[in-house]
């Protein structure tokens, strides 16, 4: 009889045992070379992207993995910022920036620059000097030459502006609008252009994806633009949402139809969808951030002027908006430990499901 339970109890721990290996989170099987975004979005041909920071780069060898398998795009988060590339009046800095271009010809990634010109991440000597229009125009078109030159041909597409409209949908208040004028817009795209004929220029907004007085601030600049023959490509949606405030979907659509019809690219350039403002459980939110990241690259590959769906990061881990917030979000689609989420899986099952 005794011999009979210790069997019974054996046969019940081996079961057991496969049972918890099978579910254990830590054992999820990883997407695999032939399942990752990147594989799947071979079908559409959409570069999908993620934004990379340069110390979890250097540092963190999962990080390398799992944006080399998942991603045939990146955009350094810092590295060819003002502040970071041109620290001092005449001095350049391109080791960062360096590395994540090597990082991504290595692992055959197209990469995206970001970007020429913002009023933020902008130097001590740039924004505490006094200096004449003139000066300011030679310092900004010497850093676009300096910048975009280094990368021709590597390079693909600029930000070539980043965040230069208002709420109600005029120009930002800023350095290069008070010194410059409202010009600087075109002499950006302008210089970009010279410096590399080749690379694809954006204008690269925030709170623009819906129809709003934002948003046609930026159409009516942009329409102007493209009427006057300035070599701009296209516009990039930020698209940084969070549970609290989803995308509208339908606006997001008819906003990125009108441009289309200027005959214009549209990208969706920094999406993450914070959680901290969610409700219900923890498994509703991630349903509701999947249904966001789904529902928006749904919509770019529905347009064929949407070639791009780029993440502001791709593991929670990294996430800016920790160090914005000053606690652990979960926004995007990898968790802190490198698992897929169920964003993941909308994003693959939406590639997968893509003509
Ligand atoms: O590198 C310095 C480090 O030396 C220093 O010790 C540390 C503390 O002061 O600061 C570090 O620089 C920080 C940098 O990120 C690199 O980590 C800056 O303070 C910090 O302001 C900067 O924040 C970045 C922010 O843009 C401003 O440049 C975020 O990481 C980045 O995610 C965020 O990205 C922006 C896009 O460029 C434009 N769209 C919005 C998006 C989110 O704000």
């Amino acid at each position: 009889m005794k011999r009979y339970f210790l069997l019974i109890f054996i046969v019940l721990f081996i079961v057991s045992c496969s049972l918890i290996k099978h579910n254990s989170p830590s054992l999820i099987v990883r997407p695999t070379s032939t399942s990752s975004l990147k594989f799947l979005a071979l079908k559409s041909g959409i570069e999908i992207g993620a934004a990379v920071a340069l110390q979890p780069l250097r540092e963190d060898e999962t990080y390398r993995e799992v944006l080399a398998r998942e991603f045939n795009t990146l955009i350094p988060e810092n590295a060819m910022k003002f502040d970071a590339i041109h620290p001092e009046r005449y001095q350049y800095k391109f080791k960062g920036a360096d590395e994540i271009v090597d990082f991504a010809e290595k692992n055959n990634m197209k990469v995206f620059g970001h970007t020429l010109l913002w009023h933020i991440a902008l130097p001590k000597w740039l924004k505490e000097g006094d200096f004449t229009r003139n000066e300011l125009m030679g310092i900004l078109r010497d850093h676009i030459y300096t910048v975009v030159g280094r990368y021709k041909g590597k390079i693909v597409a600029w930000d070539a502006v980043n965040e230069a409209i208002a709420r109600d949908g005029s120009l930002l208040d800023s350095i290069w609008l008070r010194k410059i004028g409202p010009e600087y817009l075109d002499l950006v795209f302008q210089w970009a252009h010279e410096a590399d004929p080749n690379a694809r220029l954006f204008f690269n907004e925030f709170s623009a994806e819906g129809l709003s007085s934002k948003s046609d601030g930026l159409y009516a600049i942009v329409s102007s633009m493209v009427q006057r023959g300035i070599p701009i490509t296209g516009i990039g949606l930020q698209m940084h949402k969070s549970l609290g405030n989803p995308p509208n979907v339908q606006q997001v659509a008819k906003n990125i139809k009108r441009f289309a019809d200027l005959g214009l690219e549209v990208q969706i350039t920094e999406m993450d969808v914070k959680t901290g403002d969610g409700k219900g459980s923890l498994s509703q939110k991630m349903d509701q951030q999947a249904k966001m990241y789904g529902d928006i690259l749904h919509i770019c590959l529905s347009f064929s002027n949407c070639k791009t769906f780029m993440l502001w990061g791709f593991t929670d881990r990294y996430s800016w908006i920790n160090s914005i917030t000053g606690t652990q979000d979960g926004p995007l689609i990898f968790d802190i430990s490198y698992q897929p989420k169920k964003s993941y899986d909308a994003l693959a099952s939406v590639l997968n499901n893509s003509k």
